[in-house]
């Protein structure tokens, strides 16, 4: 059964410059239009903008802006457990790598999932995925990563469909299981590639983890596999791993916190886009990106969550929104953007999501204030209606009399 929905008088409505973008480079964030409007929605598509006088649920958007479903394309769904006994060490002064050769880290959040049951993980996934949505967040992407050994990342792909992720990425090189050194655990992450059934492939390179050379691997498995390539990159350190990624062809680079200044130039200038993480960034005192510098360059930028137990306990793309606004000096248009059409693109879905435009899944947001609130009211979440998928999937208990039926 579908439902015809109208929502009505917005105050602003986010729309790109012109239908059928893929991405917008971020030198262009100036040109999304937003205007008062409303909205029409008919089985589970944008149906126009005009106010539908005959639809089945109206929806008052008076002094609303409304914008697409947030889309969060980079999150470690599902895992198992929190580590918040870590995050003290980390505020008193123990660094995120010394924490790791503690036995700490990845290797403790992999221990959680071994002991935990498919029902506890998806319990705990499906919770999270439930505040997502009342912050606006209509897709989202999930990695594998916590599993270590071969059998538990093929249940961690297995879990992540059953959770419903909109894309399902192989993190399957994230740290190296005992028993292993990184060239050998390299061979089953092959293995792995070929027999499970995953939309992309990551992969961590870090001291603590894999190198440029396990990347570049990495890119020759997913293009033999047919699956996008996304990349952990430069986030403690400085690796110089973004002209392997570019040069392996490469989705997006993620992080990018220690960008080395040369590799901006040909990172903007290329079909990749850079990933931007402001909440592990400030959950683990990362360096701060050259995000203005890259926005200026025209690259195509995206922002996430990266929702973990480790680095980024985070569920919010407003407070993503917020902080890389205020990190990165970027506005609130260009921030939106980043986690919408863009976020979109990384995906692979932006021909079905990330933007209003007649035909699109009607993935639709409702904010209680003006987009320029949304960085500005730092930590307030201004969801009040959700509709997914072209249903009503959220409302908030005090907008509860916008929606007549
Ligand atoms: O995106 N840095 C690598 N991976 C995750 C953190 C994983 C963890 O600490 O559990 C990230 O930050
Ligand atoms: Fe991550």
């Amino acid at each position: 059964m579908t439902t015809t929905i109208s929502i009505d008088g917005a105050a602003e409505l986010l729309r790109p410059p012109t239908d059928g973008l893929s991405y917008l480079r971020h030198n262009r964030a100036g040109e999304l239009r937003l205007d008062p409007s409303s909205i029409a929605i008919a089985d589970g598509r944008i149906a126009g903008f005009e106010r539908d006088d005959g639809a089945a649920v109206r929806i008052d958007a008076t002094g609303c802006a409304v914008i697409p479903g947030l889309v969060d394309c980079h999150t470690h769904l599902p895992f198992a457990g929190w580590r918040a006994e870590e995050y003290e060490l980390k505020v008193t002064g123990v660094a995120y790598e010394e924490i790791a050769r503690r036995g700490g880290g990845i290797a403790a959040s992999a221990r959680a999932f071994a002991e935990a049951s498919d029902g506890e993980v998806l319990a705990q996934a499906r919770s999270l995925v439930a505040e997502m949505l009342a912050c606006g967040t209509t897709a989202f992407e999930g990695k594998t990563g916590y599993g270590l050994s071969v059998d538990a990342e093929a249940r961690a792909v297995r879990l992540g469909r059953e959770l419903g992720a909109d894309r399902v990425t192989g993190l399957f090189a994230h740290a190296v299981p005992d028993g292993y050194d990184a060239d050998a655990w390299m061979n089953e992450v092959d293995a792995l590639a070929a027999a499970c059934e995953v939309d992309a492939l990551d992969i961590y390179v870090e001291s603590v983890a894999f190198a440029n050379e396990h990347l570049e691997r990495l890119g020759a498995i997913a293009a033999r596999e047919g699956v996008a390539l996304r990349a952990h990159v430069e986030q403690f350190n400085a690796n110089r791993s973004v002209p392997v990624a570019l040069a392996a062809g490469a989705r997006s680079v993620d992080h990018l916190a220690c960008l080395h200044p040369d590799d901006i130039a040909p990172l903007a200038a290329a079909e990749c886009a850079a990933v931007l993480l402001p909440g592990a960034e400030l959950m683990s005192a990362e360096r701060t990106p050259p995000a203005r510098e890259l926005a200026d360059a025209g690259a195509i930028c995206a922002l996430a969550t990266d929702c973990n137990p480790g680095t980024s306990p985070i569920v919010s793309l407003p407070l993503i929104v917020g902080l890389a606004v205020r990190r990165y000096g970027w506005t609130a248009l260009e921030a939106l953007l980043a986690c919408t059409l863009n976020a979109a693109w990384v995906l692979g879905l932006s021909g079905e999501l990330g933007s209003l435009e007649v035909g699109k899944r009607a993935d639709v947001v409702l904010l209680d204030e003006p987009i320029s609130h949304v960085p500005y009211r730092f930590g307030r979440n201004p969801v009040c209606v959700v509709v997914r998928r072209g249903e009503v999937a959220w409302v908030r208990p005090d907008a509860a009399g916008r929606v007549s039926a």
